[in-house]
């Protein structure tokens, strides 16, 4: 028998509400700009998964490596018995660890995408018919309220979608992490890390054309949502690497002057020609970068693991002055190739 419960903390009207708000504070902002949690509806978390198998996009590709490398350290140093991943998408990559984690009790995916969470527990579940997966439909920025499950929990975040959120953001959501954490409990988070500005901008201006589809999707949410007329043909998919921030922005530029009409709204939104909207930054980061946001937040770094090329990482943390449930090695045993 199957094991599987889907809580829904966002009921539709609570995300229309969301939307509605966001789309108004972004559309009316200078610059024009709209968080990125809104690429992932069925379709979006479909040209997601697409993204992760181009040749330019290597992300999940150096992550999968490292996990694959580390999952039985991994289970072992966390000793955890509930698995917790926040935008967990299709958990293609978090199966790995599963695998490594025989004595593991629940799974606690987390994501806003509801067809993501689905498909991912359908799968997890026959592959393991043993496993309690508790799906949470939530927004991992705001409170979560996890469910009851045996400790130590492993809070897990892959991707590196920490760097799509931005530094203050991402402040306050690492200490939302911290104050989850019981004594024995870890986050292993994943970071993409700098490095050259071809490599960066080719993962996010894919020869095919998918990471532009895919950030025009949200203007397909906001017409289907909030019945706004917006044409994806009208903007421009544009991918450009900061370098004073270290981050990738994605940008819709209007390729002509235009008003957009939002019906639910009531707003006419007017678009210079060149005008953009930034849609989402995806942050690369170092290693002393990571650790100083993780001391900040009252977590302290005690593993940091990189592919061999050295082009992302994942890295564990505890609360400030705790351990890992089985404490095997610090930091000074940690993997350093970056
Ligand atoms: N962890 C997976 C998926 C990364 S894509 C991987 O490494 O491949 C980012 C995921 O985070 C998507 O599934 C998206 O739906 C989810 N997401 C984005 N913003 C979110 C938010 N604010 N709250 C919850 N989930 C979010
Ligand atoms: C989910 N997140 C880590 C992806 C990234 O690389 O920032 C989202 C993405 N945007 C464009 N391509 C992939």
């Amino acid at each position: 028998m199957s094991d599987f419960q889907l809580t829904r903390t966002l009921d539709e009207h609570a995300a229309d509400r969301a939307l509605r708000a966001d789309v108004l504070h972004g559309l009316t902002h200078s610059p024009k700009v709209l968080p990125p949690k809104w690429f992932y509806d069925a379709r979006g978390s479909e040209l997601f998964e697409e993204i992760t198998r181009l040749p330019e996009y290597y992300p999940t590709r150096a992550e999968r490596e490292i996990l694959l490398a580390r999952a039985q350290e991994i289970a072992v140093v966390s000793g955890a018995r509930t698995l917790v991943e926040l935008g967990s998408g299709s958990s293609e990559k978090t199966r790995h660890l599963i695998e490594a984690m025989p004595a593991l009790d629940t799974y606690i995916p987390v994501d806003v995408s509801e067809s993501a969470l689905s498909g991912a527990a359908q799968t997890l579940l026959e592959e393991h018919p043993g496993l309690r997966v508790h799906a949470l439909l939530a927004d991992f920025t705001k409170p979560l309220h996890l469910p009851q499950s045996p400790g130590p929990r492993l809070v897990v975040f892959l991707g590196g979608t920490v760097g799509n959120l931005l530094p203050p953001e991402r402040a306050v959501f690492l200490a939302s992490v911290r104050a989850m954490l019981s004594p024995g409990d870890a986050l292993l988070m994943g970071t993409d890390l700098v490095k050259d500005e071809d490599v960066l901008v080719a993962a996010y201006d894919d020869a095919q054309g998918v990471t532009a589809e895919f950030n025009k999707n949200v203007l397909s949410v906001i017409d289907r949502e909030l019945g706004a007329d917006f044409h994806t043909e009208d903007f421009v998919h544009v991918a450009v690497w900061n370098r004073e921030q270290e981050w990738i922005e994605m940008r819709l530029r209007a390729r002509s002057e235009l008003v957009v009409k939002v019906r639910e709204l009531d707003l006419l939104v007017p678009f210079a020609a060149g005008e953009e909207i930034l849609t989402e930054v995806s942050a690369k980061f170092r290693q002393e970068g990571v650790r100083r946001e993780l001391s900040a937040a009252g977590l302290e770094l005690t593993h940091w693991w990189t592919d061999a090329a050295g082009r992302f990482a994942l890295s564990l943390s505890v609360a400030d002055g705790a351990e890992p449930a089985a404490d095997s090695g610090r930091e000074s045993e940690a993997e350093t190739a970056a």
